[in-house]
């Protein structure tokens, strides 16, 4: 089953993040695709208590743990609030608050311990992607989050060009597919039961179902389009 995530970063309010998740709520059971949303932090426990059904990722955790660290959300608050999938390395965070491969890192492993399913965000700038260089860059970042001494359960990773986000720019179709299986053979020197490559970045109505019929692609991480219930009534 493919995997649809909505990003709703911080683009809604408590009650239009209330109206989308009741809209995905009445969706029929049979349909074929796996539908997570990620509200914003703050509201994700209220909306996850309001539709147990639906399935709600976290956008980011901390690395602090439980203590005096202002403005941190410990991974023991997903756990409380049972939210079991979070994203991880989004490029938003990476840039507004200098996060690196090695905090993405430390953050896999605290999800990982903690059972949370985490959603790893990679992907190249426009400047790389023009030298040709995707491939070595996504290898790097792939090798510098990712252990060889865990076993993953399942791993999710969304390649998000950083020049598509947002932008209305997407690779071309045969790259996206291109990439994804290069992100499979890469993948096969770790351990892990299940993995799933995902596609993001200006996924919208024109060209979703161009991308999930990709072979290699399993199933896209979409930022604004997501906010538009006509976006998401599409998954029913
Ligand atoms: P976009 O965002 O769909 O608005 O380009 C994607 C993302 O940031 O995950």
């Amino acid at each position: 089953m493919k995997y649809i995530i909505f990003n709703w970063k911080s683009y809604l309010n408590l009650k239009q993040t209330y109206n989308l998740s009741q809209l995905i709520a009445s969706f029929s059971k049979s349909r074929k695709y796996k539908i997570i949303s990620a509200p914003n932090n703050f509201f994700a426990l209220n909306i996850n208590s309001k539709f147990p059904k639906n399935i709600i990722s976290a956008q980011n955790i901390d690395t602090h743990g439980l203590g005096a660290s202002t403005g941190s959300l410990d991974i023991s608050c997903l756990l409380d609030g049972k939210i079991h999938f979070c994203i991880l390395g989004h490029s938003e965070v990476r840039s507004n608050f200098d996060e690196t491969d090695d905090v993405v890192k430390k953050k896999l492993e605290i999800c990982i311990k903690n059972k949370i399913k985490p959603i790893i965000c990679i992907g190249e700038s426009e400047k790389i992607y023009k030298l040709k260089k995707t491939k070595s860059f996504i290898k790097n970042q792939i090798d510098s989050i990712l252990s060889k001494k865990i076993s993953y359960e399942e791993l999710i990773i969304a390649y998000e060009p950083l020049w598509s986000i947002g932008t209305g720019l997407t690779p071309k179709i045969d790259e996206i597919n291109e990439i994804s299986s290069y992100l499979i053979k890469i993948t096969k020197k770790y351990t892990f039961k299940n993995i799933n490559i995902l596609y993001g970045g200006s996924v919208n109505l024109t060209n979703v179902s161009d991308i999930l019929n990709l072979q290699n692609v399993n199933g896209v991480l979409v930022g604004s389009a997501s906010t538009k219930p006509e976006f998401i009534k599409f998954f029913n």
